[in-house]
């Protein structure tokens, strides 16, 4: 908040990827100059943002059903004599925009992924009721030369370094809401790594649609080996990933470089060549069971993260079978999993041999019984072992501190001593599906 100036509240709801979680944070920043400061409801807010995702269906439809209930707060503000700017933000503005505008009058801004940096000016033009509503293309470029630099929330941050995407998967919508790939230039990126470094950030996850498609001026592992030697920095992450992104060079890295966390998400979507070909997903089951293999030569106690999509158009029994199959063999440590959902303009939206839904459900169950198993499995594997846990906070009971294990694992776990940024080894006790749970191993000195 800016000296002089009566705080205005600002309250942003985030739906979807951590590349909107990362946004939001970004429009946090580029607001707080104009004295905007977060509050927790939007009772209070004098700017309410929806950052919002067109991934799935669900996700559109709450987007209108959050501006119906914003439209309450809003005319109950009203009747106070305060005024509250309704923003809609991310993927949906930018593949809706034109809609919601002529759907909600009760929205004043509309705004794409691209056009952030401008939402000073936009909501100046808001206030002044210019009847302009609509901002949603600009380039990668701009907005990420146009947005400050990061400010550091904590000990772990996210960084964008890659947007878009051109691999067209027939289901997804992101290649024409988030538009081609682009990749940052380096210097930009290690610009931006050393601030954080320097603010006390530890861990990094570096984000981006197609993150390992990164081709700025070096290769995608080049950037995470420069990004390694940055002093202060200890951990390194990355997603979302393609599989035929995976290189060797990056694969090998995996097993060289220590500061490169052992977790990987990477999406198959499913275990049927058949559909993964329906999918344009341009690897089958046998290319991702190699690139697994492979991690696991380099780096054993790889823990490995994925999505999949059950009921695509066409997905028979035995597809399906096949999918189950894949995480038998694989064992995955986390996974999310959704039902497919057509989005309009998409090639598969237009495919025959629809899947009932009640078929979908049914699947969808199967499956994330056996992948919730998995995680709980590899949660309880872990009992007995000493993992080094980043402490970025207080846990749930007095005493207690939590923090993240390699394996991106919450890890609650009991100790005093420790600061947010150490890095400390924490005896595992007991696991559960979502946690894990321990004490701080204190080291004592040995008696001579
Ligand atoms: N229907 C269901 N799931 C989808 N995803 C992307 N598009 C769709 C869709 N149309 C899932 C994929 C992707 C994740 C981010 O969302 O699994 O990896
Ligand atoms: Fe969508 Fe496929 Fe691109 Fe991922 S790789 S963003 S699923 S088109």
């Amino acid at each position: 908040m800016s000296e002089g100036r009566t705080p205005k509240g600002l309250f942003i709801e985030t739906y979807g990827c951590q590349m909107n979680v990362y946004d939001s944070e970004r429009m946090r920043d580029v607001l707080a100059p104009l004295g905007y400061a977060p509050v927790d409801k939007p009772d209070d807010a004098d700017l309410v943002v929806l950052n919002t995702c067109h991934i799935r269906e669900k996700a559109t439809e709450k987007v209108y059903s959050e501006i119906g209930r914003l439209r309450a707060h809003k005319e109950r503000r009203a009747g106070e004599g305060k005024g509250m700017t309704i923003a809609i933000a991310g993927c949906v503005a930018q593949a809706e925009g034109e809609e919601i505008i002529r759907r909600a009058p009760e929205v004043d801004l509309v705004v794409g992924p691209q056009a952030y940096h401008k939402l000073p000016e936009l909501i100046a033009r808001a206030a002044r009721k210019t009847g302009e509503r609509l901002a949603a293309d600009f380039t990668a470029q701009e907005r990420f030369d146009a947005l400050p630099a990061r400010a550091a929330d904590g000990v772990t941050a996210f960084l964008s370094i890659q947007e878009g995407c051109d691999k067209f998967c027939t289901f997804c919508v992101v290649p024409y809401t988030r538009g081609a790939e682009y990749s940052r230039p380096l210097a930009d990126v290690m610009t931006e790594a050393r601030s954080l470094a320097e603010q006390g950030v530890r861990e990094i996850t570096l984000l981006g649609q197609n993150v390992n498609a990164y081709h700025g001026d070096a290769s995608f592992a080049d950037l995470v080996r420069a990004l390694a030697r940055i002093d202060g920095l200890e951990r390194l992450r990355y997603m979302t990933s393609h599989p035929v992104e995976m290189t060797d060079d990056l694969i090998g890295l995996h097993g060289d470089e220590p500061k490169l966390m052992p977790f990987l998400h990477l999406p198959v979507q499913s275990g049927s060549d058949r559909i993964l070909k329906a999918m344009n997903r341009k690897h089958d089951g046998a290319f991702f069971r190699d690139i697994i293999a492979r991690l696991r030569r380099v780096r054993p106690d790889i823990a490995l993260s994925t999505d999949f999509i059950v009921g695509f158009p066409g997905e028979r029994e035995q597809d399906f079978e096949d999918t189950m199959q894949l995480v038998r063999d694989i064992g995955f440590a986390s996974a999310y999993s959704f039902k497919y959902s057509p989005r309009p303009g998409t090639p598969a939206a237009a495919m025959m041999g629809h899947v009932d839904e009640a078929v979908q459900n049914e699947r969808l169950q199967r499956l994330q019984k056996l992948l919730f198993e998995q995680q709980r499995a590899f949660n309880e594997s872990q009992v007995g072992a000493v993992l080094p846990v980043l402490v970025s906070g207080n846990g749930r009971r007095p005493g207690q501190k939590y923090g993240r294990s390699p394996y991106l694992q919450a890890v609650h776990f009991d100790d005093t001593q420790a600061r947010d940024g150490d890095i400390v080894p924490v005896r595992i006790l007991a696991g559960t599906q979502n946690a894990l749970a321990g004490a701080r191993v204190v080291l004592t000195p040995e008696v001579a």
